[in-house]
């Protein structure tokens, strides 16, 4: 590794240390601390991810020239924000910190999150943007973790957000990783078919948590690696992992990975009937084309007759006849 690469991790191993102390050891720590133990994170879970705390009164700068840091590294590691005259400034104020690791658990960026967002137009979530060691597309939250689990479990959570894994950690699900709020990408899907065959998909379960669920199936659907399955678990409408976790506990949320897990076909079947009616002629048409759309896509002649069957008999229509559309929409792929 270059000599630049290793002094930007180490000023982010030092900002690491200096936030998880002003969280857990300082008065100016206080609020984000009961903040965090009133969302039902234990001092386990707070130490298992290195969580901080970014005061109001910008407090890394100091710290860093009181430790002869050179300025440009200062610059270059995208924790400070830099004004007209070159003047560098804190970039996270008044932020709980959340510390992003790469594949080898070092912290190459941080996200930090407003305690109160009720009365600002400040983003709830603030991340480090893009420098020499964070690449926002290649890197996945908990991947270091996740994918050593990944081994044992033989598959990979995906959630929406950094507090969905934190919760999930601490229900015993230790498998679970999040991208960067930005949309999940390319290079995040080869990463995954490098760490895993499995992979589940658990976003929020609120409207655009489902249509995010469509736009990765078809990210990895595009580009899949050669043996990577994708599986859906919906959560129930309005309810995020980590809310599913804090209102009703570790064995209840394991239950529902569980029990709800879904094959892609099982999630499409029902997320194209949203905004339908299907007591009306047409959308009923329009829908059961989809749907079998969908159908003709599986690979196996006996899951597709089963969900074939589940449609003839919801729809009172005939088997063979959906049969043989089927078919005719499997020569035209
Ligand atoms: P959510 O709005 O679902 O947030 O966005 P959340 O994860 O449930 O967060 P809490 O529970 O309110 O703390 C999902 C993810 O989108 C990204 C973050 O990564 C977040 O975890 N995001 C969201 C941002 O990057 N910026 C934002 O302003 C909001
Ligand atoms: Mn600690
Ligand atoms: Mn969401
Ligand atoms: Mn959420
Ligand atoms: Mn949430």
């Amino acid at each position: 590794v270059n000599n630049e690469i290793r002094q930007l991790l180490t000023l982010h191993e030092k900002a690491t240390k200096l936030y998880h102390h002003i969280l857990l050891n300082t008065p100016a720590g206080q609020p984000a601390l009961n903040y965090l133990k009133k969302r039902g994170m234990s001092e386990e879970l707070i130490d298992q991810f290195n969580l901080g705390y970014a005061p109001d009164q910008r407090i890394l700068k100091p710290f860093f020239e009181q430790e002869k840091i050179d300025y440009q590294l200062m610059r270059k590691s995208g924790l400070f924000s830099e004004d007209q005259q070159g003047a560098l400034n804190d970039r996270f104020v008044d932020r709980v910190i959340y510390p992003i690791k790469n594949g080898q658990g070092q912290v190459i960026a941080f996200s930090g999150r407003l305690l109160d967002t009720s009365k600002t137009d400040l983003p709830k979530y603030l991340n480090s943007p893009e420098t020499p060691i964070f690449n926002k597309r290649r890197t996945l939250f908990n991947l270091d973790v996740a994918k050593k689990s990944a081994r044992k479990t033989g598959k990979l959570y995906l959630f929406e957000g950094f507090m969905d894994v934190i919760s999930a950690f601490g229900a015993g699900v230790t498998n679970g990783i999040a991208s960067m709020g930005t949309s999940f990408t390319e290079e995040q899907v080869s990463i995954i078919g490098r760490a895993t065959n499995q992979l589940d998909i658990c976003y929020d379960g609120d409207e655009p948590g489902q249509n995010a669920i469509d736009r990765a199936i078809s990210l990895v659907n595009d580009h899949r690696p050669s043996q990577l399955q994708v599986k859906v678990v919906q959560l129930p409408a309005g309810i995020d992992p980590d809310e599913y976790v804090q209102k009703y506990g570790a064995d209840r949320f394991n239950n529902y990975l569980t029990n709800q897990e879904e094959t892609t076909t099982d999630f499409y079947l029902r997320f194209l009937r949203n905004g339908k009616n299907l007591n009306n002629q047409n959308e009923l048409m329009t829908y059961l084309n989809q749907a079998l759309k969908v159908v003709a896509h599986v690979q196996s002649p006996l899951e597709a007759d089963m969900y074939l069957q589940r449609l003839s008999s919801e729809f009172d229509l005939d088997r063979q006849t959906l049969k043989t559309q089927v078919r005719q929409l499997q020569q035209q792929l």
